[in-house]
Protein backbone atom coordinates (compact mmCIF):
# COMPACT_ATOMS: atom_id res chain seq x y z
CA UNK A 1 0.00 0.00 0.00
CA UNK A 2 2.85 2.66 0.73
CA UNK A 3 4.79 1.15 -2.70
CA UNK A 4 1.46 2.19 -4.03
CA UNK A 5 1.02 5.29 -2.96
CA UNK A 6 4.80 6.80 -3.30
CA UNK A 7 3.73 5.86 -7.06
CA UNK A 8 0.85 7.46 -7.15
CA UNK A 9 2.02 10.42 -5.80
CA UNK A 10 5.46 10.54 -8.37
CA UNK A 11 2.65 9.80 -11.21
CA UNK A 12 -0.11 12.90 -10.29
CA UNK A 13 1.26 14.95 -8.49
CA UNK A 14 1.98 18.75 -10.33
CA UNK A 15 5.35 17.97 -8.48
CA UNK A 16 8.66 19.73 -8.27
CA UNK A 17 11.71 18.29 -8.76
CA UNK A 18 13.15 17.97 -5.78
CA UNK A 19 9.83 16.95 -3.77
CA UNK A 20 7.39 14.66 -5.59
CA UNK A 21 4.32 15.17 -2.89
CA UNK A 22 1.37 16.99 -4.37
CA UNK A 23 0.31 20.64 -3.10
CA UNK A 24 -2.61 20.63 -1.31
CA UNK A 25 -3.79 24.71 -0.55
CA UNK A 26 -5.25 25.21 2.73
CA UNK A 27 -6.19 28.38 4.42
CA UNK A 28 -4.10 29.75 7.10
CA UNK A 29 -6.18 28.53 10.04
CA UNK A 30 -7.13 25.06 8.19
CA UNK A 31 -3.04 24.69 8.43
CA UNK A 32 -3.14 25.83 12.28
CA UNK A 33 -5.37 23.72 13.52
CA UNK A 34 -3.69 21.07 11.38
CA UNK A 35 -0.75 21.35 12.92
CA UNK A 36 -2.30 21.05 16.21
CA UNK A 37 -4.29 17.88 15.48
CA UNK A 38 -0.50 16.63 14.57
CA UNK A 39 1.22 17.36 17.56
CA UNK A 40 -1.38 15.92 19.37
CA UNK A 41 -1.30 13.12 16.69
CA UNK A 42 2.81 12.33 17.80
CA UNK A 43 2.25 12.41 21.19
CA UNK A 44 -0.28 10.05 21.00
CA UNK A 45 1.79 7.56 19.19
CA UNK A 46 3.97 7.74 22.18
CA UNK A 47 1.71 7.30 24.91
CA UNK A 48 0.43 4.15 23.12
CA UNK A 49 3.89 2.70 22.14
CA UNK A 50 4.66 3.44 26.28
CA UNK A 51 1.47 1.82 27.30
CA UNK A 52 1.84 -1.10 25.19
CA UNK A 53 5.74 -1.56 26.07
CA UNK A 54 4.58 -1.78 29.73
CA UNK A 55 1.95 -4.52 29.02
CA UNK A 56 -0.62 -2.10 29.76
CA UNK A 57 -2.94 -3.20 26.50
CA UNK A 58 -6.27 -2.39 27.42
CA UNK A 59 -5.26 1.04 28.00
CA UNK A 60 -3.02 1.44 25.09
CA UNK A 61 -6.80 0.74 23.29
CA UNK A 62 -8.16 2.92 24.73
CA UNK A 63 -6.08 5.57 24.35
CA UNK A 64 -6.03 4.53 20.35
CA UNK A 65 -9.80 5.06 20.02
CA UNK A 66 -9.79 8.42 22.00
CA UNK A 67 -7.11 9.98 20.37
CA UNK A 68 -6.73 8.22 16.93
CA UNK A 69 -9.38 6.04 15.94
CA UNK A 70 -12.99 7.15 14.84
CA UNK A 71 -13.97 8.74 18.08
CA UNK A 72 -10.85 11.52 17.54
CA UNK A 73 -12.69 11.92 13.96
CA UNK A 74 -14.84 15.61 13.14
CA UNK A 75 -12.99 17.42 15.92
CA UNK A 76 -12.84 20.66 14.12
CA UNK A 77 -16.74 20.20 13.40
CA UNK A 78 -17.63 23.29 15.47
CA UNK A 79 -14.62 24.93 14.09
CA UNK A 80 -15.85 27.92 11.40
CA UNK A 81 -15.24 26.32 8.13
CA UNK A 82 -12.02 28.08 7.32
CA UNK A 83 -10.51 26.00 10.19
CA UNK A 84 -12.00 22.51 9.45
CA UNK A 85 -8.90 20.80 7.45
CA UNK A 86 -11.23 18.02 6.06
CA UNK A 87 -13.55 20.38 4.40
CA UNK A 88 -10.04 21.76 2.09
CA UNK A 89 -7.97 18.87 1.88
CA UNK A 90 -8.97 17.28 -1.54
CA UNK A 91 -10.97 13.99 -1.70
CA UNK A 92 -7.96 11.78 -2.34
CA UNK A 93 -6.04 13.11 0.53
CA UNK A 94 -9.48 13.06 3.31
CA UNK A 95 -9.57 9.83 2.54
CA UNK A 96 -5.75 8.87 3.65
CA UNK A 97 -7.37 10.61 7.06
CA UNK A 98 -10.45 9.06 7.36
CA UNK A 99 -8.93 5.50 6.18
CA UNK A 100 -6.10 6.19 9.12
CA UNK A 101 -9.21 6.98 11.50
CA UNK A 102 -10.56 3.36 10.63
CA UNK A 103 -7.23 1.63 11.23
CA UNK A 104 -6.52 2.96 14.12
CA UNK A 105 -9.72 1.79 15.29
CA UNK A 106 -9.12 -1.55 14.09
CA UNK A 107 -5.76 -2.00 16.70
CA UNK A 108 -7.80 -0.08 19.21
CA UNK A 109 -10.26 -2.98 19.38
CA UNK A 110 -7.94 -5.88 19.15
CA UNK A 111 -5.97 -4.43 22.07
CA UNK A 112 -9.10 -3.25 24.05
CA UNK A 113 -9.88 -6.59 24.11
CA UNK A 114 -6.77 -7.24 26.01
CA UNK A 115 -5.21 -9.94 23.34
CA UNK A 116 -1.49 -8.85 23.68
CA UNK A 117 -0.46 -10.69 20.44
CA UNK A 118 -3.37 -9.29 18.05
CA UNK A 119 -2.47 -5.90 19.43
CA UNK A 120 1.16 -6.46 18.63
CA UNK A 121 0.25 -7.61 15.15
CA UNK A 122 -1.77 -4.48 14.12
CA UNK A 123 0.08 -1.87 15.78
CA UNK A 124 1.94 -0.72 12.24
CA UNK A 125 -1.95 0.26 11.75
CA UNK A 126 -1.44 3.42 13.80
CA UNK A 127 1.12 5.10 11.56
CA UNK A 128 0.23 3.31 8.22
CA UNK A 129 -1.79 6.56 7.69
CA UNK A 130 0.38 9.17 8.73
CA UNK A 131 3.24 7.57 5.98
CA UNK A 132 0.70 7.57 3.34
CA UNK A 133 -0.57 11.04 3.98
CA UNK A 134 2.77 12.47 4.06
CA UNK A 135 4.47 10.79 1.42
CA UNK A 136 1.81 11.39 -0.70
CA UNK A 137 0.60 15.68 0.04
CA UNK A 138 2.55 18.67 1.28
CA UNK A 139 0.81 22.04 2.54
CA UNK A 140 4.03 24.20 1.76
C1 LIG B 1 -4.51 13.24 5.74
C2 LIG B 1 -3.13 13.61 5.84
C3 LIG B 1 -2.36 13.42 7.11
C4 LIG B 1 -2.40 12.35 7.98
C5 LIG B 1 -3.24 11.09 7.91
C6 LIG B 1 -1.42 12.65 9.01
N1 LIG B 1 -0.83 13.85 8.77
FE1 LIG B 1 0.59 14.76 9.94
N2 LIG B 1 0.57 16.39 8.71
C7 LIG B 1 -0.19 16.52 7.57
C8 LIG B 1 0.05 17.82 6.97
C9 LIG B 1 -0.59 18.33 5.68
C10 LIG B 1 0.99 18.48 7.79
C11 LIG B 1 1.56 19.88 7.61
C12 LIG B 1 0.65 20.91 8.25
C13 LIG B 1 1.18 22.31 7.96
O1 LIG B 1 2.13 22.72 8.62
O2 LIG B 1 0.61 22.95 7.08
C14 LIG B 1 1.29 17.55 8.87
C15 LIG B 1 2.20 17.80 9.89
C16 LIG B 1 2.56 16.90 10.88
C17 LIG B 1 3.54 17.16 11.91
C18 LIG B 1 4.35 18.42 12.07
C19 LIG B 1 3.63 19.39 13.01
C20 LIG B 1 4.45 20.66 13.20
O3 LIG B 1 5.18 20.74 14.17
O4 LIG B 1 4.34 21.56 12.36
C21 LIG B 1 3.61 16.02 12.68
C22 LIG B 1 4.52 15.79 13.89
C23 LIG B 1 2.66 15.07 12.14
N3 LIG B 1 2.03 15.64 11.04
C24 LIG B 1 2.44 13.81 12.66
C25 LIG B 1 1.47 12.92 12.20
C26 LIG B 1 1.20 11.62 12.80
C27 LIG B 1 1.93 11.03 13.99
C28 LIG B 1 0.18 11.06 12.07
C29 LIG B 1 -0.51 9.75 12.25
C30 LIG B 1 -1.04 9.41 13.52
C31 LIG B 1 -0.16 12.02 11.01
N4 LIG B 1 0.65 13.11 11.14
C32 LIG B 1 -1.15 11.80 10.08
C33 LIG B 1 -1.04 15.58 7.04
C34 LIG B 1 -1.37 14.37 7.62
Amino acid sequence: MRAFMLIAAFLTGQALAEDHRQLATLPPAAKEALREEMLGNLLAINEILTLMAAGKIKEAGQAAETSLGQSAQGKHRDKPFDARPGQHMPPAMHGIGIDGHRAASEFAKAASSGDRDKALALLPKLTEGCVACHYSWRTR
